[in-house]
């Protein structure tokens, strides 16, 4: 221990404010929490418009609200059409489903994302097959897809995840070589656009949520994107019980047998209030992403995603970066997690778990997918390899994407992260157990910036999150 280390482990009280400070985990006091606002926000229309639906008595689909935040959310990504439904879960199912994706056709997805990626395709009894990522993005690999390829791949699902987009350019071409269609999962990429173009625009379908967290949203909600229009008439019958929308025009539509996917005017309300703001919010994040990748390229320890050229805006909905432990003399990732969210007052977590080994992916514990030992033996997430999404999962660290819509957060987390690599050694021995209890419970505010070792520590407010509040 150096003689600064030893000094803050009985005594407790220096200000976190610059990088020779003590880290609070070893009794530093903490400094300002960064990103205190909450999210969601409200943007300020939110209130007109509800009242302007409840008074106009249309509460339910097919509303003037809703139709022009189709239009207007449609045209931002760059698609031609869009389409609410009611979650983002859902537009992925109806977006297979209107390609006509079905029972034993198998879906190409990547190994990590939330499971509601290959849950859709589960949901319509295609066989989700699990690609692995590539190392620099975390985003699926181009050649993975490639190689997975069979007669019965119906589709491929890409998601841009944490700050990247996954290459639209080699999976367009794979896609189009093989007369595959390529869905784009957009749940963390609102507003973020490869080659200046909407994430959304590039795929046959894009996929989008606006669940609670997500960077636009009005507590649940879906949407789907498409510029074919025969497309956009299937998507439109799936998500209302088969019905043709009024005006389809009969070139573009079929029968389809389908259920009650609908979204509704009160979320439209909102998402067009959300819409005011968003843009703005979105260059800032993209303004701040730049900002921290440059200081996370200087620091030791750390680094930060591959940033190729095509990526032109990104707004993301959680900002990775990787954890290089082998700089870090012995503190492993989950501790420098806990360590930094101490610091920040705000949740540090892992990337997705991959998903052959994700607790809420589970093939196997539902019923209804034993449609045959063969679908069944199929649907096995661990029959995949996923080395590359393992090592994400270890080296991933991310931070909420509130932080990006702070500017003075960016050299607290830049600090932050050199102060803990300063006292690398002091929080090696925290992990083992060396220091535990040294800083008084009491001397922590902040809400999660609690001094617990990370054995004991939950892996960010995921563990705690009320049930689906992913
Ligand atoms: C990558 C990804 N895809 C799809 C979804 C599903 O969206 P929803 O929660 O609106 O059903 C999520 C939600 O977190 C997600 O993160």
């Amino acid at each position: 221990m150096t003689s600064t280390e030893q000094a803050g482990a009985t005594s407790a009280g220096s200000a976190a404010t610059g990088a020779g400070s003590l880290p609070v985990v070893l009794g530093g006091a903490p400094g300002p929490a960064v990103a205190p606002e909450r999210w969601p926000r409200p943007a300020g229309r939110e209130m007109e418009l509800l009242e302007q639906v409840v008074r106009s008595g249309i509460w339910g689909f097919d509303g003037p609200l809703e139709a022009e935040f189709e239009r207007e959310f449609a045209a931002y990504t760059g698609a031609g059409y869009g389409l609410a439904v009611s979650n983002g879960t859902v537009a992925l199912q109806l977006a297979l489903e209107a390609l006509d994706v079905g029972a034993g056709d198998e879906v190409i997805v990547p190994g990590v994302t939330w499971q509601a990626t290959a849950a859709a395709a589960l949901d319509i009894n295609a066989v989700p097959v699990l690609a692995d990522i590539e190392p620099g993005t975390y985003c699926i690999d181009p050649a993975e897809v490639e190689r997975l390829i069979t007669p019965r791949t119906r589709a491929i699902i890409v998601v841009h995840l944490y700050g990247s987009l996954a290459d639209m350019d080699r999976i367009g071409e794979i896609g189009a070589r093989h007369g595959i269609p390529v869905i784009e999962d957009c749940a963390h990429a609102h507003g973020s656009r490869w080659r200046d173009r909407g994430a959304g625009s590039w795929g046959t379908l894009g996929c989008f949520s606006f669940q609670l967290f997500k960077t636009l949203t009005a507590g649940e909600g879906g949407f789907v994107t498409t510029s074919d229009p025969a497309l956009r008439e299937a998507v439109y019958s799936l998500r209302n019980c088969g019905r043709r929308r009024p005006g389809a025009p009969d070139e573009n539509w079929r029968p389809i047998q389908s259920g009650n996917y609908r979204s509704t005017e009160f979320q439209a309300a909102v998402l067009l209030a959300q819409l005011d703001v968003f843009d703005d919010q979105a260059s800032q994040r993209d303004r701040n992403v730049a900002r921290l990748e440059a200081s996370l390229a200087e620091l030791p320890g750390v680094a930060p995603m591959d940033a190729p050229p095509q990526r032109t805006r990104i707004s993301p909905y959680e900002f990775a970066f990787k954890f290089r432990e082998h700089e870090w003399d012995g503190v492993p990732a989950a501790a420098f997690r806990a360590a930094l969210e101490a610091e920040l007052g705000v949740e540090v977590d892992t990337i997705n778990e991959p998903l052959n080994a994700a607790p809420l992916y589970q093939p196997h514990t539902k019923r209804r997918y034993r449609t045959s030992d063969a679908y069944w033996a199929a649907v096995d997430p661990a029959r995949f390899e996923l080395p590359a999404a393992r090592a994400a999962y270890a080296e991933g660290v991310t931070l909420p994407h509130k932080v990006l819509l702070d500017d003075d957060a960016i050299p607290v987390v830049s600090d932050a992260i050199a102060r803990l690599h300063e006292h690398r050694h002091a929080l090696a021995r925290w992990h083992s157990g060396g220091l535990r209890g040294v800083a008084p419970p009491g001397q922590h505010s902040g809400g999660l910036r609690g001094v617990a070792p990370p054995g004991q520590h939950s892996g960010g407010l995921r563990g705690v999150a009320p049930p689906g509040q992913h």
